[in-house]
């Protein structure tokens, strides 16, 4: 069976469990999300950690030219008080907690591996099942090691097989007590981010990698979050390389661990005739649908809606509330975006990321809930979704836009540390225990 013979197979059959179970539909709607369905909230190392000296964006935070407005400096400082996160998740009724590992603390020099900073983050997968939370870890969200991004970073011909031995390294200490494992987060953001760059930025980051390479006697220095322009076919050749192979090295440790990667999508509209939507799709995500076909779920993380027509993207309706991130604030983009990568894939997704910057805690209280209005609909129709993490736990170090972005259930004081969960915190909560909307 060639390729477009089996995705039209899939096809008619993910159409076919929808007509069977539309007439329950509205039965599963007034149920709820299934038995079983995961409630979480994620952060990322490098964004609530602090101190993460060693990684490719330190470096480019303190570096000039730069596009990183400040220093992450000690972030939320969760390396010392991950414990305290950990009681906020369990507060908030929440039963998964999604973090990542910093490769730059497991791995500080090549082929070095820290046992301290292995046990660390074993520490936080125990302190996860002390609590009741199923931990969800992520192989690498976007910070590098210095030394990787000093080889090229995901340029390097030898990516795929560093990031393997790092994820058989990391496997072998932490798999056992994990519930799920992404190995890359948003590998697809490249093609995104490349399309969106304005001209001036596009000669920044060339100018900034050059300064970090500089700094660390590279003379090709790649980071790991923002790519150059004429990268772009060589870093998604190796990232999808590096995603097989670290889901091989995972899966060869701990076979039955749930592997999958985490993607950016939108909810990608067609507006009028000849749309550039597909076109769009095929670019964003093309390769990596067709790559993720033996993982065991696909990760979604949606922040957006865009319109396509012939020539480019609508600006958000008049009138509509905007994000920090300068997008519309609109509800119903996650249900699309999670039936969109169920009928590309076949396979059950899980809803990695999902959330608003806002500083108006007012805005994410109402959004969450007809979020979650919508993709209970989706779920009712019979688009196997495993569970839901919002973006983020915390108030946290937005990368380039440093601590001027807001997307935390729980606002955190800089000078102390302090978390106080927002009134949008109690309002997942709620959903979290009735396990619907
Ligand atoms: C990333 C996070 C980021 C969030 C909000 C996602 O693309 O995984 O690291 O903070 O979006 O911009």
């Amino acid at each position: 069976m060639d390729r477009r013979t089996m995705l039209a197979a899939t096809g008619a059959a993910a159409a076919m469990s929808a007509t069977l179970t539309a007439g329950s539909a509205q039965a599963a709607t007034r149920a709820g999300f299934p038995a079983g369905f995961r409630w979480g909230a994620a952060t990322a190392g490098h964004q609530v950690e602090g101190g993460n000296v060693g990684s490719d964006i330190w470096l480019l935070e303190h570096i000039q030219p730069t596009l990183f407005q400040q220093s992450s400096g000690d972030a939320c400082n969760s390396f010392e008080l991950w414990a305290t996160d950990l009681d906020l998740v369990k507060a908030l009724n929440l039963d998964t907690y999604r973090f990542s590992l910093e490769w730059a603390r497991i791995e500080p020099a090549q082929g070095e591996f820290s046992q301290a900073a292995l046990d660390h983050y074993a520490r936080i997968i125990d302190g996860c099942h002390a609590r009741g939370i199923t931990p969800m870890v992520t192989f690498s969200h976007f910070s590098l090691p210095r030394w990787f991004a000093a080889l090229g970073g995901w340029t390097s011909p030898e990516a795929a097989d560093l990031f393997a031995r790092y994820c058989d390294k990391a496997a072998r200490r932490l798999a056992a007590g994990m519930g799920y494992a992404v190995t890359l987060n948003e590998p697809n953001m490249i093609a995104v981010i490349a399309a969106a760059l304005p001209p001036q930025a596009i000669a920044l980051v060339e100018q900034m990698n050059a300064a970090a390479g500089r700094a660390c006697g590279s003379t090709n220095f790649r980071n790991g979050m923002i790519p150059q322009l004429n990268d772009i076919s060589l870093t998604q050749t190796n990232l999808l390389a590096a995603h097989k192979a670290g889901r091989a090295a995972i899966k060869a440790v701990r076979g039955d661990l749930p592997v999958g990667v985490s993607l950016t999508v939108s909810d990608d509209q067609a507006v009028g005739e000849n749309s550039l939507r597909d076109q769009k799709r095929a670019l964003y995500y093309g390769a990596w649908l067709d790559a993720i076909k033996g993982d065991d779920f696909v990760g979604a993380q949606n922040y957006a809606r865009a319109e396509y027509t012939a020539t480019g993207v609508l600006p958000p309706p008049k009138g509509v509330p905007i994000s920090e991130m300068g997008v519309e604030v609109y509800a119903p983009s996650l249900a699309g975006s999670v039936r969109y990568v169920h009928e590309a894939t076949g396979l059950p997704v899980m809803i990695t990321e999902h959330g608003v910057g806002t500083p108006d805690d007012a805005i994410r209280a109402k959004f969450i809930p007809e979020s979650l209005a919508e993709l209970q609909k989706v779920v009712a129709a019979g688009v196997p979704v495993l569970g839901y993490v919002h973006w983020s736990l915390l108030d946290n170090f937005e990368w380039i836009f440093g601590y001027s972005k807001h997307f935390g259930l729980c606002e955190v004081d800089r000078a102390t540390f302090k978390r106080t969960p927002k009134p949008s915190a109690a309002v997942l909560a709620g959903i979290a225990k009735a396990n619907r909307v």
